[in-house]
């Protein structure tokens, strides 16, 4: 049965490509108007794993749910209205160069609806801009910006449709510290205000504790430990302990895992329509 708060249930998922097993058995549930943060070291498979809460990636076997609903058979026509609930942030911030900020932000919205009052678009690109705190900036290009203004215009993008859940893959990866911690501020911010239920992946186990309600550790491709900060923080896991204090590098835990490749998943202009 489909627990009823759980927004996003991930049932058993295994993924292998061309036979190499990068996610094994791995079952979660991000839980309504929380935040669940995936950490782990870079190459444990997080960005695989949140690709397929929106069925960029599909299991090998296990199951997907979305409010209850099984997702991961449906067909890409399906999946539009479906994908229209959620807002993402993805690993780069990937804004489109070529676009002006107004036009980055509406362009989730012209993928799904053909626009006639273009004075409520306006008044949206306002609102979602002024709710990162980047109003005024509708005309600027990308390339202007600092690394921290874009992943606010990004956030902007992600929340432009309104959407019930928001994955966060890397949201303060490059950033100062400082920078950061505007971002998990506005991750915040944006549970509180919006309601919205929150998947975050990342390497950072500060922003890990100051953002959580569900922390989940990946390690090689599967869960060695999940629970609340606190379970975290005094987790008896020696993988768990030596990533939270940093004692081992990112580079020996990738020497670590069997077959570790240098293989960076990305996304395309193709995952945001
Ligand atoms: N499309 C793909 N084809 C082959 N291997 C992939 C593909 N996508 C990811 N991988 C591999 O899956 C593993 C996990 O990748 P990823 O989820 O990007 O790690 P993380 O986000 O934790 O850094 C890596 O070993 C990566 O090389
Ligand atoms: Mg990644």
């Amino acid at each position: 049965m489909p627990n009823e708060n759980g927004v996003i249930e991930v049932k058993n998922l295994t993924k292998a490509f061309d036979g190499r097993v990068v996610l094994e058995n791995i079952s979660l549930t991000a839980q309504k108007g929380k935040t669940t943060v995936i950490i782990g070291p870079s190459g444990c498979g997080k960005t695989v794993l949140m690709k397929h809460m929106i069925v960029l990636e599909r299991p090998t076997s296990g199951e997907i749910f979305f409010r209850g609903q099984r997702i991961d058979e449906l067909s890409e026509r399906q999946l539009s209205p479906i994908r229209a609930q959620y807002g993402f942030l993805f690993q780069g911030g990937a804004l489109f160069d070529s676009l002006t900020v107004y036009e980055n932000i509406i362009y989730p919205i012209k993928g799904h609806q053909k626009i006639k009052d273009w004075k409520a678009i306006d008044e949206i690109v306002k609102g979602k801009l002024a709710m990162v705190g980047m109003d005024g900036f509708q005309n600027h290009f990308p390339a202007s910006l600092s690394g921290g203004q874009k992943k606010r215009v990004a956030l902007a993008r992600a929340i432009a449709m309104d959407p019930r859940i928001i994955l966060y893959d890397e949201p303060t990866t490059g950033l100062d510290p400082i920078y950061s911690d505007v971002i998990n501020e506005l991750i915040l911010k944006l549970q509180r205000e919006l309601k919205v239920t929150s998947v975050v992946v990342t390497h950072d186990m500060k922003s890990a504790y100051k953002i959580a309600d569900h922390i989940i550790v990946l390690y090689d491709g599967k869960i060695i430990a999940e629970g609340d900060a606190d379970h975290i923080r005094n987790h008896p896991h020696d993988v768990v302990q030596q990533f939270i204090h940093g004692r081992i590098s990112e580079a020996d835990l990738g020497a670590l895992r069997l077959g570790g490749t240098k293989y960076e998943t990305q996304y395309g202009p193709e995952d945001f329509k």
